[in-house]
Parts: C-alpha cells; sequence; structure tokens
C-alpha cells in the first residue's frame, strides 16, 4: 500500500495565497524558462502538477504538458486556469503511460511528499519508463538542514508582514528520514493549520535511487536560473537522463 499524501481542499483553497506569499508565483516564468530548454515544442509531464503553477507558463510556449495530480481540489484549481493541458488523477508513486516524453518533471519538493523510500525508488521507476529515448527527469528539492533543531525539534516565525504570520513547528524523525511540519499561518481574518510529511533526500541519496532506475545525472543547479549548486545550496534542480533500461 502506498503512503501517499494529499491536497485537501482546505490547503487548495489557501495555495494561490500562499505560494504568492512565499515567492513560488514569481519564481514559476524562471521555472518554465530552464524547462523549455528541454522540452520546446514537444512533450512534458509534471508529477504532481498542482494549480499549475509551473505547467501554466510551460504551455504558454507552446509545450504539450499533460500531468499528474491526486488532489481532486488542486486538479480543480488547474482547469479553472486552463483547458490547454491534460491532468489525470493518480499517484506518482506508481503510474502509467502509453505516451513517451522528452521531459518529466517533478518541482517545489514534490518528490519528497512522498515519505518512503519505497515509494520514492517507484516514482523514479515509473518516470524513466514513460521517458523517451533522449527525455530528461527535472527534480527540485530542498537540501535537507537541521540548523536549529534541537531534541528533534524546531520552531520558527517563516514570514511576517503587515497581514500575515507564518510559525512553522517541525519534527524530525531520523530512522526514516522524515520531517513532519505544522504550519499555522495566523491572518486578519483567521488562523489556519496545514501539515505535511516528507522524507529528505540528501543529493547523492537521490543520485543513487535514479542510478538503481537507470537514470544517471547530467546537470545540477542551485536555482532555476541556473546558478552553480555549491555547499551552501539551499535547494537544488537535478537532471537526469537514460543510462540503460
Ligand atoms: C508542493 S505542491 C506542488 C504543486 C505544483 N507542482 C507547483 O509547483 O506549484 C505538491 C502537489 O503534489 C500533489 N501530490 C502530493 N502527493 C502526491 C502523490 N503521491 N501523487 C500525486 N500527486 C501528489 C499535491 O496534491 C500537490 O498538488
Amino acid at each position: 500500500m502506498s503512503n501517499s499524501f494529499s491536497y485537501d481542499e482546505d490547503w487548495a483553497s489557501m495555495y494561490e495565497k500562499h505560494t504568492s506569499l512565499v515567492g513560488r508565483i514569481s519564481e514559476a516564468e524562471e521555472a518554465a524558462t530552464f524547462l523549455e530548454r528541454f522540452s520546446s515544442g514537444r512533450s512534458a509531464f509534471e508529477l504532481g502538477i498542482g494549480n499549475g503553477r509551473v505547467a501554466v507558463p510551460l504551455s504558454e510556449r507552446g509545450v504539450k504538458v499533460e500531468g499528474l495530480d491526486n488532489s481532486d481540489s488542486m486538479l480543480k484549481l488547474l482547469a479553472k486556469r486552463t483547458d490547454l493541458i491534460k491532468a489525470c488523477k493518480g499517484n506518482i508513486a506508481n503510474f502509467k503511460s502509453e505516451q513517451r516524453y522528452d521531459l518529466v518533471y517533478c518541482v517545489y519538493g514534490t518528490f519528497t511528499l512522498l515519505y518512503t523510500r519505497d515509494d520514492q525508488i517507484a516514482c523514479l521507476r515509473s518516470a524513466a519508463e514513460v521517458l523517451n529515448e533522449e527525455g530528461v527527469l527535472v527534480i527540485e528539492m530542498r537540501v535537507p538542514s537541521f540548523d536549529g533543531f534541537v531534541g528533534g525539534q524546531k520552531t520558527s516565525a517563516s514570514l511576517v508582514d503587515e497581514e500575515n504570520t507564518f510559525l512553522v513547528a517541525e519534527l524530525h524523525d531520523p530512522i526514516n528520514q522524515n520531517l513532519t511540519s505544522t504550519l499555522l499561518w495566523f491572518s486578519d481574518e483567521s488562523v489556519r493549520r496545514i501539515t505535511e510529511r516528507v522524507r529528505y533526500v540528501y543529493p547523492q541519496e537521490l543520485d543513487a535511487m535514479a542510478e538503481c532506475v537507470g537514470l544517471g545525472l547530467t546537470e545540477r543547479w542551485g536555482d532555476w536560473a541556473r546558478v552553480a549548486f555549491t555547499d551552501v545550496s539551499k535547494r537544488h534542480i537535478s537532471v537526469y537522463r537514460r543510462t540503460s533500461l
């Protein structure tokens, strides 16, 4: 049985405002520019497509984008924005398609929402199987960091402005490489609570899991503008190609 997690209606209704506040909407065009390089005028498939934050600008550049998501609420948000993108309900840990793609991509840490190693490897295997010969898999995720954790826990204010305060409480389970984080979002109108569990992965482990399914790392960047990935990078964008299948 897969340990899948789905964005419910509550979270989906706040998603656009949340991504705007944390700067993720403003960088979507840059992400699309990066991804277009691997899919120009051709085909792409997004794992955990959500509301199309990145898929919509990519499709506006002439790329035929398709996607998968396990949340009806997120798929509804996408459908409201565009009818250019074909998206299906399904689990990124285990999917199949007759179609082969030039680009498969999974951004904004969505891969780590699969909180077991087995599901993560199964996701990479499914992705490798739907790539065409020259196709690439692009994954964006945070570099794990435990600065400020005491006794396996950390609480921080991740955003404070005139209208919003984000308090984030994180709990570390090192045995399963899981981080459970609860966001308390105080705004003028309400207090909301959003909990998420991820299995964090260091870049080296991601490369090793990718190798297991016949994918080799070809590029790694520190952001969508292709700044170099270094030992102080907070996230990475990794590009894999098929080595053998
Ligand atoms: C962090 S959001 C990213 C959404 C979008 N890709 C973006 O960049 O804004 C994660 C998305 O993945 C979906 N998701 C989480 N776990 C999933 C799973 N196991 N299978 C399919 N979709 C999943 C959620 O419903 C949500 O839409």
